[in-house]
């Protein structure tokens, strides 16, 4: 029997395909001292008892009701606008970025401002489930790493992106990089800095090359970009034609689409993930297929700055990697569940349609709907193969990042009266609330607890 630092016992959900759900009931979960889930052990096995009995002071024992969920992964972020999350919600993406976003990015060259909301944007994140985020800061070099040590910190998996936009075209003064030298000596600096801080956490911490969107960005800088995440082999993260007014802009500037010009810069990687992507024609998809490019789906944020739905069945048939982002505060909302429902709602609003001055057969997109099966696997293992590391499944040589759901807390118990786990699994998917979140693991650490 193998030396285990912790074992787990009780029932979990984990993807056991796109569409279906594992059930692993009363299992143990046998953990070692870097996190990582050795050994799952079902109760039939023979060795279900004795390790119960050798760790008997080292088992944490789930309650009845209580569950095991694999962490989640937001794959979009925008950590400083946690400030606005939830207002200026009225106006098209051209406009809100330039009222309203870039002005409050501007003020994150202010350290302490920068503290009070990184802290707690990481903080918010964890106590929603999210184990795991790829986040962009701002063009602060040095505020930017306060967010990467807060993720050290707090014990989460954090990417983070100095973002880049030095296009005097389409940003001010008030909110640019100094000039195109200037952003990429800075990232690169930073995505150094950040490789040294990785060193002193377990869970890891990566440098993310941040090119904000074409628009923002020189050819110069997109280049500089491309050339510096390979060479140190960082992730990549960008928008990717996510409305009508980009996505034309992009055309207009290259007469190609997003993912193409992203591409001749050496910006589709396999650790590439681009959010929103909802204008993808089915070039562009096998693009991505072919650079192992993952598409980052936000659908809350989508509903008010991507003028459509994405097809993400479509996507997803065609073997796009997706996964679930929050993209806080195009999306309002910090939680993964918010994101789960309502990626299944929007694509049930595409599927059917919704002009009801068409006949019914016109409405809409034919099998264009997914699950709330699907939805939690774009948002656990999907989301963990689109950042090629393991994490997001409940199973041997993966991270224990997990989240403890209790679903008889008194002020928001979900409705279960019968012991259906299927069922059980689609209420905790669509009931729950931040207070039955009840722990959070990070490879294999306590980093949020209720109690
Ligand atoms: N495109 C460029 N920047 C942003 C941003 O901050 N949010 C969204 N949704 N789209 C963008
Ligand atoms: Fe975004």
């Amino acid at each position: 029997m193998k030396n285990y630092s912790r074992v787990f016992k009780g029932t979990a959900f984990t993807s056991k395909s796109p569409t279906e759900i594992h059930i692993l009931k009363d299992y143990l979960f046998c953990i070692d001292d870097i996190g990582m889930i050795v050994k799952v052990i079902a109760p039939a096995e023979q060795e279900y008892n004795a390790i119960l009995k050798t760790y008997e002071n080292k088992v944490q024992t789930l309650k009845e009701g209580q569950y095991f969920l694999p962490g989640f992964v937001d794959l979009h972020v925008h950590a400083p606008q946690w400030a606005q999350s939830g207002t200026a919600l009225d106006i098209p993406l051209y406009d809100w970025l330039n009222r309203y976003t870039f002005p409050l990015e501007s003020r994150f060259s202010d350290l302490d401002f920068a503290e009070k909301v990184y802290r707690e944007v990481v903080s918010t994140l964890l106590a929603n489930g999210t184990t795991t985020a790829l986040y962009f800061a701002t063009v602060h070099k040095e505020a930017s790493l306060l967010l990467a040590r807060f993720c050290a910190e707090k014990g989460q998996r954090g990417l983070v992106g100095k973002i880049v936009m030095d296009n005097p075209d389409q940003t001010s003064e008030i909110y640019r990089d100094a000039d195109t030298q200037t952003a990429l000596k800075d990232t690169e600096d930073f995505i150094i800095a950040v490789n040294e801080l990785a060193k002193t956490t377990k869970q890891g911490v990566y440098p993310v090359v941040t090119p904000r969107f074409i628009p923002s960005c020189t050819d110069e800088a997109l280049k500089g970009l491309g050339e510096l995440a390979a060479k140190y082999d960082t992730y990549v993260q960008s928008h990717c034609s996510e409305s009508d007014w980009e996505h034309g802009y992009v055309k207009d500037r290259f007469q190609k689409n997003d993912a193409f010009a992203l591409h001749d810069f050496g910006l589709l990687r396999e650790k590439s993930v681009m959010a929103h992507c909802n204008f993808l024609h089915d070039d562009d998809a096998d693009l991505f297929v072919k650079t192992g490019t993952a598409v980052c789906h936000c659908p809350i944020s989508n509903a008010y700055f991507a003028n459509s739905v994405i097809p993400i069945a479509h996507l997803h048939s065609k073997g796009v990697e997706i996964g679930l982002g929050s993209d806080i505060s195009g999306g309002f909302s910090p939680s993964i569940y918010d994101n789960a429902r309502q990626a299944v709602i929007s694509s049930r609003m595409l599927e059917d349609g919704v002009n009801t001055s068409l006949p019914a057969k016109e409405r809409g997109v034919p099998n264009s709907r997914i699950t709330i099966n699907e939805a939690f696997y774009f948002a656990t293992a999907s989301g963990g193969e689109s950042l090629s590391l393991p994490i997001g499944r409940l199973a041997e040589n993966f991270a224990w990042d997990v989240q403890i759901i209790d679903t008889t807390v008194a002020t928001a118990k979900l409705p279960i009266f019968e012991e259906d786990l299927q069922d059980i699994f689609q209420k905790i998917m669509y009931l729950v609330r931040p207070e039955n979140i009840i722990e959070v693991w990070v490879q294999g650490e306590k980093v949020h607890s209720r109690y």
